[in-house]
């Protein structure tokens, strides 16, 4: 049974959600986590609704196994689309980087004219738009999906001519609507913000990554569940597939060395 000194369960399609791990561990350094990769169905950007919301639930069966005392949904694709079904079936507290990426972004505007990109199932979702106007109804919203940012990121094209050219076409209609925030609605864009502020150097940027980690240290104390350890917090890192370089990449998301464990999840 959980208690104040249990980890924060976080999930992922795969390592990205590292970037929201790291996060946590920087807000909330003694708070251990356990941390999900399902990285046997990555990428869940492409997928559909109902295949991402069977994912969830049985990420989210996992982390409740190992006794997690909060859900963190670090996935936006899956914050975007199986949140709600989620809380419905679980019987603990689920933060989802989408309501926090949202609030953030409400917070950060001063035109009301907000940016979005993410991956295709979150954009086509319309999840941001949801959650940005339920916040403030007159906030303009405009969503692109940039599906071919993960791929640069993972590959590590980050300073690459490439990864500036496909900025350059995918920011160019939000820059058009004159936004003054964009969201980095993706795991795997907080690596990419130096390029991107290239190209926009005037654009406020809002990491749904260091939201979350803010949401969930909102949450802790108001349910008065944050731990009473002192210690430095663990992490351990649980993947549902471990391939060539994933310890590795894996790595670089959390900033630190990763060793992983190999887990079935039903
Ligand atoms: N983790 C996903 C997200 O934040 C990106 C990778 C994927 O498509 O699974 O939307």
């Amino acid at each position: 049974m959980h208690d104040k000194n249990s980890p924060i369960g976080v999930f992922d399609s795969g390592i990205g959600g590292l970037t929201v791990a790291k996060e946590i561990l920087k807000l909330l350094p003694h708070e251990d986590i356990v941390y999900l990769g399902d990285t046997e169905h990555l990428p869940y950007g492409s997928k559909s609704e109902t295949a991402v919301q069977h994912f969830a639930l049985s990420n989210s069966g996992f982390l409740i196994s190992q006794d997690a005392k909060i859900i963190v949904i670090a996935c936006n694709t899956a914050s975007a689309v199986a949140l709600e079904h989620v809380r419905h079936h679980i019987n603990l507290p689920v933060v989802g980087v989408v309501e926090s990426g949202a609030l953030s972004a409400v917070n950060s505007s001063e035109s009301g004219r907000i940016g979005i990109i993410g991956t295709k199932t979150t954009i086509r979702s319309g999840a941001y738009t949801k959650a940005i106007n339920k916040i403030d109804p007159t906030s303009k919203v405009i969503e692109v999906a940039t599906p071919l940012l993960v791929h640069l990121v993972e590959e590590n094209w980050i300073d690459h001519n490439v990864t500036l050219d496909i900025l350059h076409e995918y920011l160019a209609p939000l820059l058009n609507e004159n936004i003054d925030t964009l969201v980095l609605g993706c795991t795997h864009y907080p690596f990419i913000t130096k390029q991107i502020k290239q190209i926009a150097p005037n654009l406020t940027l809002v990491d749904s990554a260091t939201a979350a980690a803010s949401s969930v240290a909102t949450l802790l104390e108001e349910k008065k569940i944050s731990t009473t350890q002192h210690k430095t917090a663990t992490i351990s890192i649980n993947l549902t597939d471990i391939y060539a370089d994933t310890e590795t990449l894996a790595s670089s998301f959390l900033g630190q060395p990763v060793s992983a464990q190999l887990v079935e999840v039903e």
